[in-house]
């Protein structure tokens, strides 16, 4: 199965302080966004936001003017997972949100408004984390692993183990609900070779859940930053959405065409 990704930063997104700054939100966005009190969940859920609707205008291949942005919204389900809309209508995608200091990363793929598939994605900073926390939310095989990489590892595996699991509680529509140690990550023996330079070298992982499913999926580390993608049904190594490209890198999405027929035939899927 193929799933894209984007990342964004605070630099691409419009600044909030000026006139139609925000006109790229709908009015309900716009609501929401004016109750969020605090600075930094205010500043994450926007970039997440225009993260995601980024990729899924470049997925879809709609417009990307403000107010056709405002038409494609972005609202939580029950669970807590993000659901995409156009035009008030589902959309064909699954889609995973992740932010984190500035940095936002959307993963996105094709799928039946009705079916679903499970995708979850996060990103992580490379940064210290206490003995205390290995102990309290890593399963014990993961603690050998981490107990095994060297100082200079550390940090980095951490935060990878970490953005996994986070991944998996994501797919699975749980997050933090879930034991962290109910999922359990599998890197290859090589996992530390894992290329810097390419945006699109991705390495494979695998989450084992305590329900006896396995998330297949993909991660990739810069000097700073984890970021983890997994699915089910199993991904092919993440595809990076080229906003500079002008053409069309995910489903075919006519709106017109939607309206007219029956979900099942527009929503086909593409696997
Ligand atoms: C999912 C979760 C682990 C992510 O936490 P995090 O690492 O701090 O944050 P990230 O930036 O990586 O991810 C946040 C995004 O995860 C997504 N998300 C939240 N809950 C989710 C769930 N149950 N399933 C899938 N995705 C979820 C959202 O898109 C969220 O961004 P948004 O709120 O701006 O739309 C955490 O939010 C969680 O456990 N949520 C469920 C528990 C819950 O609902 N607690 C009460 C919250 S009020």
């Amino acid at each position: 199965m193929r799933v894209y990704w984007l990342e964004q930063t605070e630099a691409d997104v419009p600044p909030v302080h000026v006139p139609q700054g925000n006109d790229w939100l709908s009015a309900e966005e716009t609501v929401h966004f004016n109750t969020l009190r605090f600075a930094k969940r205010s500043a994450d859920w926007r970039l997440g936001r225009w993260t995601a609707k980024r990729a899924i205008a470049f997925f879809l291949n709609l417009p990307v003017h403000p107010q056709a942005l405002a038409n494609i919204e972005i609202w939580p389900a029950p669970s807590g997972a993000p659901e995409a809309f156009v035009e008030n209508a589902p959309a064909p995608v699954a889609i995973s949100i992740s932010h984190r200091d500035g940095t936002a990363l959307c993963a996105i793929a094709s799928s039946p408004v009705d079916l679903g598939l499970d995708l979850g994605c996060d990103l992580e900073i490379i940064e210290p984390r206490s003995e205390a926390f290995v102990a309290d939310y890593f399963a014990p095989e993961e603690q050998v692993l981490i107990a095994r990489s060297s100082p200079a590892e550390r940090a980095r595996i951490l935060a990878l183990l970490w953005s996994a699991k986070e991944s998996a509680l994501k797919a699975l529509r749980e997050g933090l609900r879930l034991d962290t140690r109910s999922v359990i990550v599998h890197l290859s023996d090589d996992w530390s070779c894992n290329d810097l330079s390419d945006p699109n070298r991705w390495s494979p992982l695998q989450v084992q859940c305590s329900d006896g499913q396995t998330f297949h999926g993909w991660w990739r580390s810069t000097m700073s930053i984890v970021r983890t993608v997994v699915a089910n049904p199993p991904p092919d190594p993440p595809i990076l959405l080229d906003l500079s490209a002008g053409f069309r890198q995910g489903e075919s999405f006519d709106i017109q065409t939607r309206r007219q027929t029956t979900k099942k035939a527009v929503f086909a899927v593409q696997r």
